[in-house]
């Protein structure tokens, strides 16, 4: 028997017996006479003992382990003299009689406690190490947790997991896919998945009206803190729904996994916000309620006063920051350079401050009278005592900046706090983009977004108009989910298609399957997918989904550990009948 005990579970109740620990050296003390060993395993650590005046044998061989020694330790559970409160185990020690060495390490790169050192290159090149550590080791242990409950949840509601290919042809999701080149049809390539929407589809056709899969997907696009090019959806689907059934069915998943894993309750409704509201008020279609701050738009009172830079303008747009009347000058030149960063884009800052003596000074008061700044804060709701942040330009990219400068000024005012959570539904997408460089829309989901059944008619006549049936889940500021109510009727498929600029042969190229399918009775349906992996990260409290993933890749898409991607032998890219067309050096 290698262990009769975990190093996280021995305590006061267990005096007197003898154990078998196993575990990792984490360190290792020498105090006159004794030494202390403090043995790590995935359930805590528990102090070993060794006496000189006892076994000084055993005493020098403990003497000599290194960190991160593979160890079994023999000894008898004995109160400490001095404990540790911070530890499960600390009001008891090992006075160890036998010790075995299982394997040595070399000295790792990094310390292997709570807050190491070591970059994250470093990190990653050692993955396996660094997972070791608590922290990350827990990020794990809740992503497990995360899991087991939501296949808890949907079976308890009688949703089905069934998996669906790794190797398929291209699915639609937006992003440029990685693709597998065939060895036994030279020529030819699989995609990997974007993600199974396409075959859940097929899978109601097939009639599993409640599908769901943990499943992994694959997006070769940018990356950024909360994107892998490698990442894990819970991808679900279901069948005679409409846009309510669904959100209804998936806000009892968020609220359960609220309560199981952070022991929150929410006992209302989520907000449910239409698109064009969540742009108008927050900039984005992500908007992060724990703070208001909205965006105001004032272009119709500060327009046509002689200041070039507002008259010039399609739109000004102003955020209130509560208290910051008094900010210096200092303060609003960080601003400006914050505004002014390329991927933010604005051009400059205009500034109103409205003291607490009500007094009122803007960086543009040349051209307002205090009558018309009064005006500014009457409109924006401004109270004394605080800062009007102004941005101006072209509509889209201003909101888009203001959006940015709301969220830095959240943060600088501590609103954005971790342990707050306000989710809500952003309904009533466009369901088309026009793209200027191609000039033709693009769906702004996917092709089988239905668009709301009222607007049907404005495809023909005003595209950009019409509404599609989707939905995102958005929580603190982050896309957790999205999905919609598919097209399940083949006229309105190829009214979308053509609006979509395909040729019928081009849709029958890139989805006959799925157009086929639905020849033969495909039931009304729409669903929706998590990004599982944000969730884990906002329920661990982190930005970054890359602590929560045990393998992830770095922001150039490398496995750093792996060292991949890599070149493949010559034999292997002739097999495949693949040839570069520029030569290697
Ligand atoms: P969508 O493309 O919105 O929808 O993706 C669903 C959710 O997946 C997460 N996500 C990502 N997470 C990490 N890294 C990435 N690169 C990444 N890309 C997306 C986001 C997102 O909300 N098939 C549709 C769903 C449907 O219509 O049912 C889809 O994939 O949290």
């Amino acid at each position: 028997m290698y262990r009769t005990n975990t190093c996280g579970e021995l305590t006061l109740k267990d005096e007197g017996k003898s154990v078998i620990l196993c575990g990792w050296v984490q360190k290792s003390r020498d105090l006159g006479g004794m030494t202390f060993v403090d043995l790590r395993d995935r359930y805590g650590i528990t102090q070993l003992v060794f006496n000189m005046d006892t076994n000084s044998d055993l005493c020098g061989k403990a003497r000599k382990l290194g960190r991160e020694f593979v160890i079994q330790a023999k000894g008898k559970v004995r109160e400490r003299s001095n404990k540790n409160p911070k530890l499960p185990t600390g009001d008891i020690e090992i006075d160890v009689e036998e010790l075995n060495i299982l394997n040595k390490s070399e000295i790792p790169p990094f310390t292997i406690e709570e807050d190491t050192d070591g970059g994250e290159e470093l990190r990653m090149k050692y993955r396996y190490l660094d997972l070791r550590r608590p922290v990350v080791r827990n990020n794990i242990i809740l992503r497990h947790k995360v899991a087991q409950e939501v296949r808890k949840y949907m079976d308890s509601i009688d949703f089905v997991e069934v998996e669906t290919p790794v190797l398929i042809k291209s699915t639609p999701e937006g992003a440029r896919d990685f693709v597998v080149p065939s060895r036994m049809q030279p020529g030819t390539f699989y995609a990997l998945p974007q993600s199974p929407q396409t075959l859940k589809q097929l899978l109601m056709v097939s009639g599993f009206d409640r599908y769901f899969q943990i499943v992994k997907c694959f997006r070769d696009e940018d990356l950024r803190a909360d994107r892998q090019p490698e990442f894990t959806q819970i991808d679900c689907e279901m069948s005679f729904v409409e846009r309510d059934d669904v959100l209804d069915t998936f806000e009892g998943l968020a609220k359960y996994l609220f309560r199981q894993i952070k022991g929150i309750e929410f006992n209302e409704p989520f907000i449910r916000m239409p698109f064009s509201e969540a742009m108008e008020n927050y900039g984005n279609d992500k908007p992060d309620l724990r703070f208001g701050m909205k965006i105001r738009d004032i272009t119709g009172l500060v327009k046509g006063h002689g200041f070039s830079v507002f008259d010039s303008s399609e739109y000004i747009g102003a955020v209130c920051a509560p208290g910051c009347s008094e900010y210096s000058r200092k303060q609003t030149d960080e601003l400006t350079e914050f505004v002014r960063r390329p991927q933010i884009g604005a051009k400059g800052l205009v500034y109103l401050k409205y003291g607490a003596d009500g007094s009122l000074k803007s960086s543009a008061d040349k051209f307002y009278s205090q009558d018309e700044l009064k005006k500014w804060v009457e409109a924006t709701g401004a109270n004394p005592g605080d800062l009007l942040l102004i941005l101006a330009g072209d509509r889209k990219k201003t909101l888009a900046a203001l959006s940015e400068l709301r969220l830095e000024m959240g943060n600088r005012l501590n609103l954005r706090p971790r342990d707050k959570y306000v989710p809500l539904w952003i309904v009533d997408f466009p369901l088309l983009e026009w793209d200027e460089e191609e000039k033709r829309y693009f769906a702004m989901h996917h092709p089988f977004t239905s668009p709301r059944p009222e607007d049907i008619p404005l495809m023909q006549t005003d595209p950009g108009k019409v509404r599609a049936n989707a939905y995102d889940l958005v929580i603190n500021g982050v896309e957790i989910g999205g999905g919609s109510i598919r097209i399940h009727d083949a006229e309105v498929q190829k009214l979308m298609f053509k609006v979509l600029g395909f040729t019928d042969e081009e849709a029958e190229y890139q989805f006959g399957f799925l157009l086929n399918a639905f020849k033969y009775g495909a039931p009304p349906h729409g669903g929706i997918a998590f990004g599982f992996d944000r969730w884990c990260a906002m329920f661990g409290g982190q930005d970054s989904i890359r602590d929560f993933i045990a393998f992830p890749k770095n922001n150039s898409g490398r496995d750093v550990m792996l060292d991949t991607p890599s070149e493949i032998s010559l034999k292997q890219l002739n097999e495949l009948n693949i040839e570069f067309r520029t030569k290697k050096q």
